[in-house]
């Protein structure tokens, strides 16, 4: 496959990062199409690594162009900020014209908002990303064409006014339109040079036969539309979500990468069915793979969940799964999967659409046997414990789905190729 998009599977953090780092050697050019630096994908390989939020994951290779599409949000500072951060002096990046800036009213307004929220809070990541959407989805929002371009001050203007507004509903000091101004306007000059019309440049790419990688954020738990709502996201992360917000036609997308740890781990408020409940098995899951690095704290955990990952295939369709995080589960004597649900006593292979009724299901398990040798060197599948092997073999048979990558580690050299699909 030359277009390829690696997309999460369930509630984010599965891994996008390190797979779309590993792939990227291969790509012409690597994109990011929504959600923006809300996301954290780490990457690490030889003595590199990064904490990559809103630049997509093919920015540590010299040679990789990378792209942040117009389904994107970007927020200058953040973004600069990490520019600054990777210095890589060889980074290309484009920026879609159409791309939406998150400015500090959103992060501030989003503050007060889920402080008013309290219990029922979604707990987001703080990046206005919420408040950002919706100003796009309310007609009001400031692009990359308008703030690198003719029209900033006054479309900034008439912005802040209308934010104004809302600042008084929530209680909080107004915005001041100057201050802004002075400060973005430095970032804007910076950014400039980058904004580009991205999907006449994905379009020719491809059309020339050049390998694009498109690199999710989140993942389809956190859907918008498919997840489980409100405990998601703002945007779409599935394959889906690609060709409407880069501008491509659906068919030049030939295929997708679900992402999946070996086990669930969820950050922020909403239901995991199949939480772990028992003190011993959560420990051996905090590993660092769990330390999230923006809030500075584990992640809650769970067995693997494949009503979850069959509803990521339907809702978004995932051509082969990624599995990554495989070297935690060493060490186990029992390996449990979540195949069904159980709700009001009912059997059930689908993730509700009622909060409250996702809240109530059940996990129904099956129980696979352990495997304790530590599989973190291992270079190849032939390599791997027989039970481990076999944990792989009934993700492929519960999800109907091929795995063609697994990794035993965090760094770019622990992850071992089954398949090579792109
Ligand atoms: P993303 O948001 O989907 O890119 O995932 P994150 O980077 O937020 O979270 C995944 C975490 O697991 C990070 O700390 C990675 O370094 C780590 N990780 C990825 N793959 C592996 C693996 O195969 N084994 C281990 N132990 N850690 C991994
Ligand atoms: P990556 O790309 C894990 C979660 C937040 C919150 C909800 C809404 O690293 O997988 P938002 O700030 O987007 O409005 O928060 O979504 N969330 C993530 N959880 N990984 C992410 O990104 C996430 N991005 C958002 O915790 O529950
Ligand atoms: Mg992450």
């Amino acid at each position: 496959m030359k277009t390829i998009v690696v997309v999460g599977t369930a509630w984010g953090d599965e891994g996008k990062g390190k797979i779309t780092d590993f792939l990227s050697e291969k790509a012409d050019i690597v994109a990011r199409y929504q959600g923006g630096n809300n996301a954290g994908h780490s990457v690490s390989s030889g003595d590199k690594s990064h904490y990559f939020q809103s630049l997509p994951s093919g920015a540590l290779s010299d040679t990789t162009i990378n792209v942040i599409a117009g389904g994107a949000l970007v927020d200058p500072k953040g973004l600069l900020e990490e520019i600054d951060r990777l210095n890589n002096p060889h980074l290309k990046l484009f920026i879609s014209n159409r791309a939406h800036v998150i400015f500090p009213h959103h992060l501030e307004i989003e503050r007060a908002n889920e402080a008013l929220k309290g219990k029922g809070r979604i707990n987001t990541t703080g990046k206005g990303i919420g408040f950002a959407y919706s100003d796009k989805y309310f007609r009001i929002g400031m692009r990359m064409d308008i703030f690198t371009g003719d029209g900033f001050y006054e479309g900034l203007k008439s912005l802040i006014e209308h934010k104004n507004r809302e600042a008084k509903m929530y209680g909080i000091k107004p915005f001041n339109v100057d201050e802004v101004y002075s400060e973005y306007k430095v970032y804007a000059e910076r950014l400039k040079s980058m904004v580009i019309d991205t999907s006449i440049y994905l379009n020719e790419a491809i059309e020339q036969g050049k390998k694009v990688l498109f690199e999710g954020a989140q993942g389809a738990m956190l859907c918008i539309e498919h997840g489980t709502y409100p405990y998601v996201t703002s945007s779409s992360p599935t394959a889906a979500a690609v060709p409407l917000y880069t501008g491509i036609a659906p068919w030049l997308l030939e295929g997708s990468i679900g992402v999946t740890k070996a086990y669930m781990s969820r950050e922020g408020s909403g239901p995991m069915p199949s939480l772990m409940k028992d003190e011993k098995t959560i420990k051996h899951f905090r590993t660092m793979a769990e330390y999230e690095v923006r809030t500075k704290q584990y992640r809650r955990t769970g067995w693997l969940d494949a009503v979850a990952l069959r509803h990521a295939k339907r809702v978004g369709g995932l051509s082969y799964l990624a599995v990554t995080v495989l070297d935690v589960l060493s060490g186990l004597d029992e390996i449990y999967i979540c195949n069904g649900y159980k709700l009001d006593g009912k059997l059930i292979d689908y993730v509700p659409s009622n909060i409250k009724d996702y809240e109530r299901v059940e996990p129904v398990y099956i129980k696979l046997p352990g495997f304790k040798e530590d599989i973190s060197n291992i270079k190849s599948y032939d390599e791997l414990p027989l039970n481990a092997k076999g944990y792989l073999k009934k993700i492929e048979e519960l999800t109907k789905t091929e795995v063609c990558i697994f990794s035993v580690g965090p760094k770019r050299e622990q992850t071992i190729v089954v398949k090579d699909v792109f």
